[in-house]
Formats: C-alpha cells, sequence, structure tokens
C-alpha cells in the first residue's frame, strides 16, 4: 500500500507519517517529500532556500525531477518487493502548491506529475486539515513557501479542499486536537481504506 500525507506547512504531517509508519511494521519505507534519493536531497536543499529566486516552472520541474528519482529508485522498488510506503508528500503538493497557489494550471500540473511518476499516484492520500492560521505558527523553520506567509497557505488549503472533492483517493482527516486524537484519526482512515474490496 502506498499512502500519502498532505496538508499546508504545519499541519503535523511528518510526525504523523512516522506514527503510521511506525503502526505499520518495521518494513515499512517513509519518505519525504521532496528528498529521499543523493539527487533528490541536493534538489530539496535549492528548494528550500528563500534566497534563491526561481521562476515557478523552475521550481516545479526541481519538485518534478526529484521526485522522478524518488519514484524509480525507491518507492516502485519498494512497493514492488511487498512493502508498505508512507510520504510526506507526494503530487498532490506540486498540484496545490505549483498548480494552485503559482498559478501553473492544476490540470496541467496534475499531467506532469503522471509523467514524472510513469503514472504512479498514492492509494490513499491522507489530507490533515488544520485552518492556516493555526499552522503557520507551528510551522518549523522558514522556507521559500512559509516565508511568503498566510496568504499561500490558504490558497493552498482551499486548493487541498478542490482535490479532495473530486479524488476517491483523498480523505480529509481533522488536524485538530494531540498528535494521539490525529493518529488515531489517521489509522481509522487507513482502517477503512483496508476494508474496502480492491
Ligand atoms: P515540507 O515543509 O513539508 O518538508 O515541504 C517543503 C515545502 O515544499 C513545503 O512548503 C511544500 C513545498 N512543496 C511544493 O511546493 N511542491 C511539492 O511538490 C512538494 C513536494 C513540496
Amino acid at each position: 500500500m502506498f499512502v500519502s500525507l498532505e496538508g499546508v506547512d504545519g499541519s503535523g504531517k511528518s510526525t504523523q507519517a512516522r506514527l503510521l509508519a511506525e503502526a505499520l511494521g518495521p518494513e515499512t519505507v517513509t519518505i519525504r517529500e521532496p528528498g529521499g534519493t543523493e539527487a533528490a536531497e541536493r534538489i530539496r536543499g535549492l528548494l528550500a532556500d528563500p534566497e534563491l529566486p526561481l521562476e515557478p516552472l523552475a521550481e516545479l520541474l526541481l519538485f518534478l525531477a526529484a521526485r522522478a528519482d524518488l519514484t524509480e529508485r525507491v518507492i516502485r522498488p519498494a512497493l514492488e518487493a511487498g512493502r508498505d510506503v508512507v510520504a510526506d508528500r507526494f503530487s498532490d503538493s506540486s498540484v496545490a502548491y505549483q498548480g494552485a497557489a503559482r498559478g501553473l494550471g492544476v490540470g496541467e500540473v496534475i499531467s506532469l506529475c503522471d509523467r514524472a511518476t510513469d503514472g504512479l499516484w498514492p492509494d490513499l492520500t491522507l489530507l490533515l486539515k488544520l485552518d492556516p492560521e493555526d499552522s503557520i505558527g507551528r510551522a518549523v523553520g522558514e522556507d521559500r513557501f512559509e516565508a511568503e506567509g498566510l496568504l499561500l497557505q490558504q490558497t493552498v488549503a482551499a486548493a487541498y479542499d478542490e482535490i479532495a472533492q473530486i479524488s476517491d483517493r483523498m480523505v480529509p482527516v481533522d488536524a485538530t486536537g494531540s498528535v494521539e486524537q490525529v493518529h488515531q484519526r489517521v489509522m481509522a482512515a487507513v482502517e477503512a481504506h483496508r476494508g474496502q474490496p480492491a
């Protein structure tokens, strides 16, 4: 099973990805986007630098380059070996941040993500829902997106809601409350997905 976690910066994805991976067992592969291969980690460094000016299309293509490498070298081999993969962000982040917030177009970015991953999309995507006004204070550090403030996060949150409405695989999860409460909701969503006929 391939599960991704999505949400605005500071929504608690990384903590929940770790707890979900622990619950799924020691064979689970956890990845964080952008990153997860040597090349992708270097690309992450470029993208994280708020001082480095980047055109929106260049920004998107860097995310896609990192994802293409990660998908072929880590995610596909893990899934083929029967392992679960938990991703802290995947293609929906590009759709929300670059497609919607940067204005490159949602449909266009979905197509490019599909090309970069050779058609690999998660089986289940958990959208951690937290009001950007609450999450922005929790985001650690300041990358180029967090540095742009609340308006960008609100646009991203609205884009995620739209994707959730049209996508069968994206399940909204209430991300308010304690880490343990959110983890229970995450597990309930995963169990509900597992209980569905394939
Ligand atoms: P992180 O803070 O969750 O590690 O993610 C890094 C930042 O990159 C975050 O602000 C979201 C952004 N991002 C995109 O804009 N597009 C993408 O495709 C991905 C994976 C992340």
